[in-house]
């Protein structure tokens, strides 16, 4: 295990840290922003490494990590474990806590408690909610409480069934405008940022122009402020269908099977372990282990 989070002092942005403001005027210079979903340490040291600027604890973990078929299932606590987890391993980039369905639906009180667990004992910098309607109020509550919150319409994967499944929103003149009303009142109701999922590029591109906060897009077309995608479909670690809009960067599902086959052959042939995975002790003390071993043996043979 090489995990060795640089824990920052309570309350000083750890450095390197991409400070939330930033993103606006990264949106006016026209730098794209880079999102990627993370689920564990590992995944959240090797985003930092790579330069990315926001991590994403997407609950699109009850899929890629828990095995459930929608992202419905996860819960507060399993959430909560996994960003607990990512900000350990990227203590040095922003990272956003997703909250599932059922965390923020009920009330703003609801939606303003679980979101203040995501930063005391999960360590988030910020949070993600979907959708708009009643949900403008929870943005409010939660910003209010001093808590950065990132927006999320379009294809909003909890309320798929009322989408009629996963389907690109947004494509006819009317859902379109409704859509840009959605971005417009979030960026009102307080959001740092706006993801935009499974939206035609044109409205993509409309809403990015009309808003001054950034918007970070996955299937919504190159003129989003910035892009995210999920960590299993980019990498090759997922096995469902995906998206027309996922690009897989490498494909480490095969490279993992690979490794795995070779080391259940290396076990099964004998080939491992070899010397150098095992541990010596001296020549004495094993000569009086194995001694007291034969010793008890015959005393348990003679009281048999
Ligand atoms: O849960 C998730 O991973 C997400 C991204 C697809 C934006 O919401």
């Amino acid at each position: 295990m090489s995990i060795r989070p640089q824990k920052p002092a309570p309350g000083t942005p750890a450095p390197g840290k991409l400070p939330l403001t930033e993103l606006a005027e990264l949106k006016a210079r026209r730098q794209p922003i880079v999102m990627v979903t993370a689920y564990d340490a590992p995944g959240g040291r090797l985003a930092h490494e790579a330069g990315v600027d926001l991590v994403l604890v997407g609950d699109s973990a009850a899929m890629t990590v828990l095995g459930h078929d929608s992202t419905v299932p996860a819960t507060m606590e399993e959430m909560l474990v996994l960003t607990r987890a990512v900000t350990r391993g990227a203590s040095r980039s922003l990272v956003i806590a997703d909250m599932p369905f059922g965390s923020f639906q009920v009330s703003d009180e609801d939606a303003v408690r679980n979101a203040i667990r995501f930063v005391k004992e999960a360590g988030a910098d910020a949070v993600k909610l979907e959708g708009a309607g009643v949900m403008l109020s929870r943005v409010r509550a939660i910003v209010a409480a001093g808590i950065p919150v990132m927006g999320h319409i379009g294809l909003t994967p909890q309320s798929a069934t009322m989408l009629g499944g996963f389907k690109a929103q947004g494509r006819t003149a009317e859902q379109a405008a409704a859509l840009l009303q959605d971005a417009r009142a979030l960026e009102a109701a307080g959001c740092f940022s706006l993801v935009l999922e499974a939206v035609p590029a044109p409205v993509a591109a409309r809403v990015t122009r009309e808003l001054a906060v950034p918007t970070i897009g996955i299937g919504a077309g190159a003129a989003c402020d910035g892009q995210v995608l999920v960590w299993h479909d980019l990498l090759g670690l997922y096995d469902g269908r995906t998206a027309r809009f996922v690009k897989r960067y490498a494909d480490v599902g095969a490279t993992i099977r690979t490794a795995l086959a070779q080391y259940a052959a290396d076990v099964r042939e004998h080939r491992f372990p070899e010397e150098q995975h095992t541990y010596a002790m001296p020549a004495e003390e094993l000569a009086l282990f194995e001694a007291a071993a034969s010793e008890h043996r015959e005393h348990a043979h003679d009281r048999s």
